[in-house]
């Protein structure tokens, strides 16, 4: 099967005109790709925490590229036009925000803040504004604003199963993409894209890989996530 394009943690191979497959690698990585590392199995714990997370989405009638699964580390997915645009929403400071701003690591956004970065690690994914955007043919301001309520609804459906899992969202990261004239949700929905702590402040996320956890341990709150995930959901 021919591979359209490699990224640090996926390979995407033609299958269709309308469906291309997205398989999820065993790598991790942090700061823009300069620490990087394998964990052995966390391809098939991206791959199906997210393929979950896309079908409660889709439930709740938010559409997504997610068709199936071909086997347990890759996805059928719709063929989009990717944006290369990384969307962020988040409901408590951390990460970025509080080392570019005065806020305060852990402070509550009511309501939540939504960002937009372009997608480039030797620039480190600069923060974008709507003028940004439109200037450098990635959307337009209409689109902005879709794509910002597409977020909050996301947000809710998201919030709502960590919710009844005991845990905290406190931000995600979403990628979108055109279809037939359609914004879609792209990309994936996992651990490596969104921070999720405990009430005690535990960390469960790829924060862990970022502060230097060993691998294991890691791995173990992947695995502990995804079980959580598959009770309650
Ligand atoms: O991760 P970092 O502190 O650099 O960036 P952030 O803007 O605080 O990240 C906000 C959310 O987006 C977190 O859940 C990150 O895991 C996620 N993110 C991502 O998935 N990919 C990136 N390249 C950057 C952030």
């Amino acid at each position: 099967m021919e591979k359209i394009s490699e990224g640090k943690t996926k390979e995407v191979f033609s299958l269709d005109n309308e469906h291309v497959l997205l398989r999820f690698k065993d790598s991790v990585t942090a700061g823009d790709g300069a620490k990087a590392d394998i964990i052995d199995g966390k391809g098939i714990l991206n791959a199906q925490t997210s393929a979950l997370l896309f079908r409660l989405l889709e439930r709740d009638g938010i559409e997504t590229h997610y068709v199936g699964m071909k086997d347990e580390r890759t996805m059928i997915v719709k063929r989009l036009a990717m944006i290369p645009v990384e969307v962020v929403l988040r409901n408590y400071a951390t990460g970025s925000i509080v080392k570019r701003l005065p806020i305060k690591e852990g402070e509550a956004f009511n309501p939540p803040i939504v960002e937009f970065f372009l997608k480039d690690d030797a620039r480190h994914d600069p923060l974008l504004n709507y003028h940004h955007m439109r200037h450098l043919k990635l959307m337009n301001e209409e689109e902005a604003r879709l794509v910002e309520e597409v977020m909050v609804r996301v947000n809710q459906t998201l919030s709502k199963v960590i919710s009844k899992m005991g845990l905290i969202l406190y931000d995600f990261k979403l990628e979108f993409g055109r279809v037939n004239g359609r914004l879609v949700v792209g990309d994936e929905i996992s651990l490596d894209s969104m921070r999720v702590r405990d009430p005690t402040g535990r960390i469960l996320d790829k924060d862990l890989y970022r502060k230097g956890y060993p691998l294991d341990q890691v791995k173990a709150s992947y695995v502990e996530f995804l079980d959580r995930l598959r009770s309650v959901a």
